[in-house]
């Protein structure tokens, strides 16, 4: 076993992280490139010290992978969602169940709420938002954002959704009471059922062919018949109709009725 296996081994056993089904050579540029920072020599001791100190544990699953996201991430698919999908899945049921799965620093679910507060003001739909690094949960939950990262947001819905805190714009109560923000790893915990809407945008790029196959299959069951996966700009699912989805548009994916 060479060194990258054995730590990868290392680490599901003594601290229950599982890498197995992420690509190797871009984890390892990014671990190794931790422990340079870090300035650790080796695997081992990287573990040890993981084990023993809490914050370096969660700054390792937080450099893992990139956590870049924006507002109204690829304008055009979100009036896509906007247009089409949410009237689509209103049809069915007057309350969505959606479901933001690699949330990040929480520009991806506070779109969301936007777009849905704008369309229906009075609905009672339930958006969870999750993500593996807690970092990244605890700035979504902060909601505040510098000015650069609000310039996507139009500018009646910064003023209507945004307070400005000292320069910069912390979304406001109502906003923030839409969403609940949760703990959750897309290769080990249970999904949620009975989804209306999956949003999962930017996530996958690092997972192996068979990872992201089982994560959608998993996402798959999780709808509602009649329920839609929204995916990344880049992210075709090649597999979708051995899945059994069909398309809705480009980038959102249909279970049948
Ligand atoms: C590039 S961000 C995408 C943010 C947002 N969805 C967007 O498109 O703007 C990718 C996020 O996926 C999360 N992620 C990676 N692996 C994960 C896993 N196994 N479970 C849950 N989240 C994961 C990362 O922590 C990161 O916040």
């Amino acid at each position: 076993m060479d060194e990258y296996t054995n730590f990868i081994f290392d680490l599901k056993k003594r601290l229950d992280i599982d890498l197995t089904g992420y690509k190797r050579p871009q984890m390892e540029r990014r671990i190794n490139s931790l422990m340079r920072t870090l300035s650790i020599k080796d695997y081992d001791s990287f573990v040890s010290s993981m084990k023993q100190d809490g914050k370096l544990l969660e700054r390792f699953i937080d450099h893992l992978t990139i956590n870049v996201s924006e507002f109204f991430r690829n304008t055009q698919q979100w009036e896509v969602l906007d247009k089409k999908i949410i009237p689509m899945l209103l049809e069915k049921t007057p309350n969505l169940n959606i479901w933001s799965a690699g949330c990040s620093t929480g520009e991806e679910p506070y779109t969301l709420a936007m777009v849905l507060a704008e369309k229906i003001p009075k609905g009672k739909h339930s958006i969870i938002a999750t993500d593996f690094d807690d970092l990244v949960l605890k700035k979504a939950i902060a909601g505040l954002y510098k000015p650069k990262v609000v310039s996507g947001i139009p500018a009646p819905y910064l003023k209507k959704y945004f307070n400005d805190v000292e320069g910069e714009y912390q979304a406001n109560d109502a906003l923030k009471s839409l969403i609940t923000f949760k703990h959750h790893n897309l290769l080990r915990d249970a999904y949620p059922s009975q989804m209306d809407l999956i949003i999962c945008r930017n996530v996958v790029i690092y997972f192996t062919e068979e990872t992201k196959s089982m994560m959608y299959k998993k996402m798959f069951d999780s709808l509602k018949p009649g329920g839609v996966l929204f995916t990344g700009s880049t992210e075709q699912i090649f597999q979708a109709r051995d899945i059994g989805f069909e398309s809705s548009a480009v980038f959102f994916y249909r279970k049948p009725l």
